[in-house]
């Protein structure tokens, strides 16, 4: 089965700088070894060296809806994927935008080139990104994220309903889910309620054994 696992290091200091290397390198390794797609998140300064020194896929966490010419301390998708992002969040929970700027990202990311998913948190607001046609929408119940309890099975409805309106509002957009995403079980659950796969971050990279982790997240996909 083809499904996504996208690992948002966030601002965690266990997929910071070097650490986001090694990182990365685990994905990799497990993505060989398993035939998965891992693809990987790391915050700006980390893109460059780890699309550069490995294969595994990158996305941006951000960017914002700017050009060339001054913007001081912006973040340019330009120079996102001149560092080699292949893709990137749009409107996390953590970095939410104005529905203006998220059509303007998902609008400069194909004319880059490049994957748009777009974060919601509700059934509604996922109807509402679909509209907006990204490549995908990625449901995450805010309350849930970070905190160990799986989406996929405590709010199994916030999944379906969000597959439900995507399709009626547009088809051709895929669906991911995230929050509280730890195993292998809580991914195929994701994957039997209608997901393209899942977007997660602290159950890697605070694992004491984030290779075990990775192996067990992609064992049923
Ligand atoms: O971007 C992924 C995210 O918000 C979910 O975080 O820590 O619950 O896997 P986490």
């Amino acid at each position: 089965m083809e499904a996504k696992i996208i690992l948002n290091c966030k601002t965690y200091e266990q997929a910071t700088g070097e650490k986001a290397l090694a990182l990365a390198g685990i994905c990799q390794e497990v993505a060989d070894e398993s035939g998965a797609e891992i693809i990987m998140c790391p915050q700006y300064a980390d893109i460059h060296r780890i699309s550069s020194e490995l294969d595994i896929p990158v996305y941006g966490q951000h960017i914002d809806s700017i050009g060339f010419g001054s913007n001081t301390g912006h973040v340019l998708p330009e120079s996102v994927k001149d560092a080699g992002a292949v893709g990137c969040l749009i409107n996390h929970s953590e970095r939410r935008l104005k529905l203006a700027d998220i059509e303007a990202n998902i609008k400069k990311l194909r004319e880059l080139g490049m994957v748009s998913v777009v974060c919601t948190n509700n059934i509604n607001v996922s109807r509402s990104a679909a509209a907006l046609n990204p490549d995908y929408v990625a449901v995450e119940p805010p309350e849930l994220i970070g905190s160990g309890i799986s989406v996929s099975q405590a709010q199994p409805e916030i999944i379906t309903g969000s597959v439900a309106a995507v399709k009626e509002v547009n088809p051709q957009v895929k669906v991911l889910t995230g929050a509280g995403i730890t195993t292998g079980v809580d991914v195929s659950k994701a994957i039997e309620l209608g997901t393209q796969g899942v977007l997660l971050a602290s159950g890697v990279t605070k694992a004491e054994d984030p290779k075990a982790v990775l192996k067990d997240l992609v064992s049923n996909i």
